[in-house]
């Protein structure tokens, strides 16, 4: 399941997160600096690091911990990691799969979330490779897309202006794609109940469905 979650961040925060990155000590550099073999070939980003990256990290964890969607679709246990990743003219991420572990911690769903405008560049589109085909994503500022780490995916080429993303891998308390489709499903489900007159005995039940699949599926 890929979810895009259009309202990740306010235009405010991604305003201020913005110029954070802008400042000069936002601390940049070649994202080869934490490839494997494997990707360094393929991998031509920037990544930050240090005191002003951290800030704009802290900031996007604790706005989608306060997410009702994306609580919902990625049951997160905890952030495995996260990073600003900035593509400029001529820079790509070929087709890869991400670490099933990183640190130690298992990485279940990966996420991008949008920083910079539509207009101000070209190209950028995170493609997730799918035995039935692709999906090509790219969202305006503050809004993220949320994919299994499973996925073979890709960054187009940027041929113009600055791609500037928070990207990020979450361990889930539901290990399956399948098992968090479902409860999210029923998630919302339940979120139609309120309000539609339908008997207690009924909401009973599937409240009760719910909370036991969770009980049966998850790893605490
Ligand atoms: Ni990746």
């Amino acid at each position: 399941m890929i979810i895009q979650i259009a309202d990740a961040l306010s235009k405010e925060q991604v305003a201020r997160l913005r110029s954070t990155l802008a400042q000069d000590g936002a601390g940049f550099s070649s994202g080869k600096a934490t490839a494997g073999w494997y990707v360094k070939d393929i991998k031509h980003n920037d990544q930050a690091s240090g005191a002003l990256a951290e800030q704009v990290v802290q900031e996007v964890k604790k706005a989608l911990l306060a997410h009702p969607v994306f609580l919902s679709a990625a049951r997160p246990k905890e952030f495995v990691k996260l990073l600003v990743s900035r593509y400029r003219p001529g820079m790509s991420y070929g087709t890869h799969v991400d670490d099933a572990l990183m640190g130690g911690k298992r990485t279940d769903m990966s996420f991008t979330l949008f920083l910079a405008g539509e207009e101000s560049y070209v190209g950028g589109e995170l493609v997730i490779e799918g035995n039935d085909g692709d999906s090509v994503i790219r969202l305006p500022p503050g809004s993220l897309v949320l994919y299994p780490t499973t996925s073979l995916h890709r960054v187009n080429e940027v041929t113009r202006g600055e791609r500037l993303a928070v990207v990020g891998w979450v361990r889930s308390f539901i290990r399956s794609p399948e098992q968090r489709e479902t409860l999210f499903d029923l998630d919302q489900a339940i979120a139609g109940l309120q309000g539609a007159g339908v008997a207690r005995a009924v909401s009973d039940r599937v409240f009760k469905v719910r909370n036991n699949l969770t009980r049966m599926w998850a790893e605490d």
